[in-house]
């Protein structure tokens, strides 16, 4: 259960709107969409923008095998107002395509693989957990020096009370 939460809160913290191509392209016919990918990495949580002109492009939503065929005939759904916004609400594959006549042949097609938190080797969760760690450690440290300077009171406070006490 705490676990379970802990797990939601770094999908919640970690979550990162990604701007397609970008910031060395955008969704275009020019940018390599494989190696755009290849340097992030996806989690529940993430979404995605596709930016581009609604006159010159579009974007469907596809299954595999119309990614791998160029063919939006059965897809999952059909963004067209230039500035889309598309949720990457759970782990797997999102496979997305130019609809228009040639674009996905000539490389206007992206596969987004979304992975869970945690997944990643730079989990974000770590720092968060580590910092929640050292304050609790000196929290700690504090109290342990507190009791320390009372029990040293404490101490003095009794030796004066044996030195004071045959007098
Ligand atoms: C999406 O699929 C529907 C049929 O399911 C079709 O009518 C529509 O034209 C398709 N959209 C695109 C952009 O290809």
């Amino acid at each position: 259960m705490a676990a379970a939460v802990l797990v939601l809160q770094a999908a919640a913290a970690a979550a990162t709107t990604y701007t397609v191509g970008a910031p060395d392209g955008l969704w275009d016919m020019q940018t390599n969409y494989a190696e755009w990918v290849a340097k992030r990495t996806f989690h529940p949580g993430d979404k995605i923008t596709f930016t581009y002109s609604a006159e010159l492009h579009d974007v469907v939503e596809v299954s595999k095998a119309g990614y791998d065929a160029c063919s939006s005939a059965n897809n999952i759904s059909a963004f067209r107002t230039g500035n889309d916004v598309v949720a990457l609400t759970a782990p797997g594959t999102r496979y997305f395509l130019c609809g228009l006549t040639g674009h996905c042949d000539s490389g206007m097609k992206i596969r987004i693989d979304v992975v869970a938190a945690g997944s990643s080797p730079m989990s974000p969760a770590a720092a968060p957990t580590s910092a929640a760690a050292s304050s609790t450690a000196g929290t700690g440290t504090t109290t342990t020096v507190g009791l320390a300077i009372l029990l040293l009171l404490a101490v003095l406070h009794h030796h004066r009370a044996i030195i004071v006490a045959p007098l």
